[in-house]
């Protein structure tokens, strides 16, 4: 997707809040901590739940971003996770940037796979490929290619993985990688020569081009601090994903290439399709923001009343078009060195 290096602002006068709110789902921002579940392999690692709250919620919202596609004209291909369709829709339905040929047949590893729809869909478009996700939680997607599987797995365990990958992929991490480069030098090490890993994630905090989200939306630059400081509290700091290229290169990848790309947090641009992509991430964020409620109760010491009311100010600066504010969504590839001819 080509994008501008200024997103302009669509000063259309109406409705300050972004469209979907009339139409959208409604998410109970009063759903308690100690109702949800969590994964139980090395308790604790990761914050957001993994219970069906989630999975309805998420079901809700692919029906949006089924709709959304729609409008691109696009082809009806099925999804199953709206932020899986947010990103590929700003990647122009790639799943991947590393130059993976078409008829790729190496082995795969996706890590922290979540709902598995990445690695399904790679593992469909990519038949003769091997597939493997895995995650502290169990991976139970309704369709499961033959060449793809999952596993409950912590990578940052000793990886037993019997033959080396010729691809592996991590999205979404960035609270989920406790030492980045060490990740990186143990996938370096698990990658046959000439294998690419590609971490695909978001760049902390959310700003704005202008002062609209320092003036109007306070509650949403305070949501951004405290998730990071509550993060860094439950012993998840979230990563520097801008020096992730660097690490790379670091640990010994070659080839290594990063591309940034801009997500508005609502449908406030100008440009047709990137106000797309901020309507469909506005679903995202709307539910991110209540999922992640147990930093504010567990480390951060609210009530869980107290969080609730501070959910519903920010999830209303997410909702407000006056406030511009988007993220740098970060895609970095690189290559393991072919090994030296003598
Ligand atoms: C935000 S989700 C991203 C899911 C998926 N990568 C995607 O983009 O659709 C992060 C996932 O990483 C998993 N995770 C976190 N720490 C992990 C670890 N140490 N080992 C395996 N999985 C982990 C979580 O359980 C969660 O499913």
């Amino acid at each position: 997707m080509e994008q501008p290096d200024f997103i302009e602002v669509d000063d259309t006068p109406g409705d300050k809040n972004a469209s979907q709110l009339e139409h959208g789902i409604s998410i109970s921002t009063g759903t308690e901590n100690e109702e949800r579940t969590y994964h139980t392999l090395n308790e604790g690692k990761y914050m957001l739940p993994n219970d069906e709250v989630c999975k309805a919620t998420r079901s809700n919202l692919v029906a949006k971003a089924e709709k959304a596609k729609s409008l691109d004209g696009s082809d009806g291909h099925q999804r199953s996770d709206l932020q899986h369709r947010v990103i590929t829709y700003a990647l122009d339905d790639k799943l991947q940037l590393a130059p993976i040929p078409d008829s790729f047949s190496g082995n795969v590893l996706d890590l922290g796979t979540g709902s598995g729809i990445w690695a399904t869909e790679f593992a469909s478009r990519y038949p003769s490929s091997t597939v493997l996700g895995i995650d502290l939680s169990p991976t139970n997607p309704s369709f499961i290619p033959q060449n793809c599987s999952f596993r409950i797995e912590d990578y940052e365990e000793e990886w037993k993985h019997s033959a080396p990958f010729s691809f592996i992929h991590g999205r979404a991490l960035i609270s989920c990688l406790k030492n980045p480069p060490q990740t990186f030098a143990t996938a370096y090490q698990n990658l046959a020569p000439g294998g690419w890993l590609e971490i695909q994630d978001i760049i902390w905090p959310f700003k704005s081009q202008d002062e609209s989200l320092a003036e109007k939306g306070k509650p949403l630059l305070q949501w951004c601090e405290q998730a990071q400081a509550g993060s860094a509290k439950l012993g998840r700091p979230f990563a520097d994903v801008s020096r992730y290229a660097a690490m790379m290169e670091e640990v010994g990848f070659v080839n290594v290439k990063q591309r940034t790309l801009k997500i508005p947090l609502n449908d406030w641009p100008k440009d047709r399709r990137m106000k797309e992509l901020g309507a469909l991430f506005l679903e995202n964020m709307l539910d991110a923001v209540v999922a992640l409620k147990k930093i504010w109760t567990f480390a951060l010491g609210y009530s869980s009343e107290d969080a609730d009311a501070f959910m519903g100010e920010v999830r209303s600066a997410v909702r407000n078009r006056e406030v511009h504010a988007y993220f740098d969504f970060n895609i970095v590839y690189g290559q393991k060195p072919d090994e030296v001819q003598s």
